[in-house]
């Protein structure tokens, strides 16, 4: 079984997919991290996340295995990934990857942008996660301040909606629902009404 999980910064896709996984002993591959991972790449070389021709290098010597997430979930790695992730050589160069994780049995979780309509477009269950941008930016500000990191929530707002505006205005791959996407809309709900709510549409799908 394949789930793709779509939706847009801080929407609680990384939570879902990781709990579905561990329901349905699927494997779990967060693919924003592996765009973190490109501008992570470039920023900490001292090199803006708009070269081009430097993220589409780096994107093909990734190494996925080797991706740290203390590092890569900062605000400034989720900015650089947003804008490496515009660029249509990066995407490419990320494809096979992904795609092989999610055809290796016994199957797979994958969250991101585009699982449900480029990179599992036969995944057996789509689901496009929402929540409001204020509701986002709150839940992102708390975890930022338990991990000790220096930012307020209105920076934290003010990133989510540039993020939004980024990666749905973007030419390819724009973030956007699968035309047989389940939608979960997760604004009023907290984790566990969420993960409910998220493994009744996959029941729900197979049936
Ligand atoms: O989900 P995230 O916040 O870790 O993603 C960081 C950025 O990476 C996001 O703003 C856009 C990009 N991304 C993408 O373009 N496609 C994906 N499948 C996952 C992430």
């Amino acid at each position: 079984m394949i789930i793709a999980i779509d939706g847009p910064a801080a929407s609680g896709k990384g939570t879902l997919g990781k709990r579905l996984a561990a329901h349905y002993g699927l494997r779990h591959l967060d693919t924003g991290l592996l765009y973190r991972g490109v501008a992570h790449v470039l920023l900490s070389a001292g090199h803006p996340a708009d070269d081009r021709v430097r993220a589409a290098a780096a994107a093909a010597a990734l190494d996925p295995g080797r991706l740290d997430e203390d590092a890569l979930k900062t605000q400034a790695a989720g900015e650089g990934a947003s804008i490496v992730s515009a660029f249509p050589e990066v995407r490419a160069a990320l494809l096979d990857v992904q795609r092989r994780f999610a055809a290796a049995p016994p199957g797979a979780v994958l969250d991101g942008r585009d699982i449900g309509t480029v990179i599992c477009p036969d995944a057996d269950v789509k689901i496009f996660v929402t929540a409001s941008a204020e509701e986002r930016a709150r839940r992102r500000f708390l975890e930022f301040r338990a991990r000790g990191l220096a930012v307020t929530e209105a920076e934290v707002l003010d990133d989510i909606r540039r993020r939004d505006a980024r990666d749905t205005g973007r030419a390819v791959a724009p973030l956007r629902p699968a035309a047989d996407a389940r939608l979960l809309d997760t604004t009023a709900l907290d984790v566990e009404a969420s993960v409910a709510a998220a493994i009744a549409l996959v029941e729900a799908a197979r049936r």
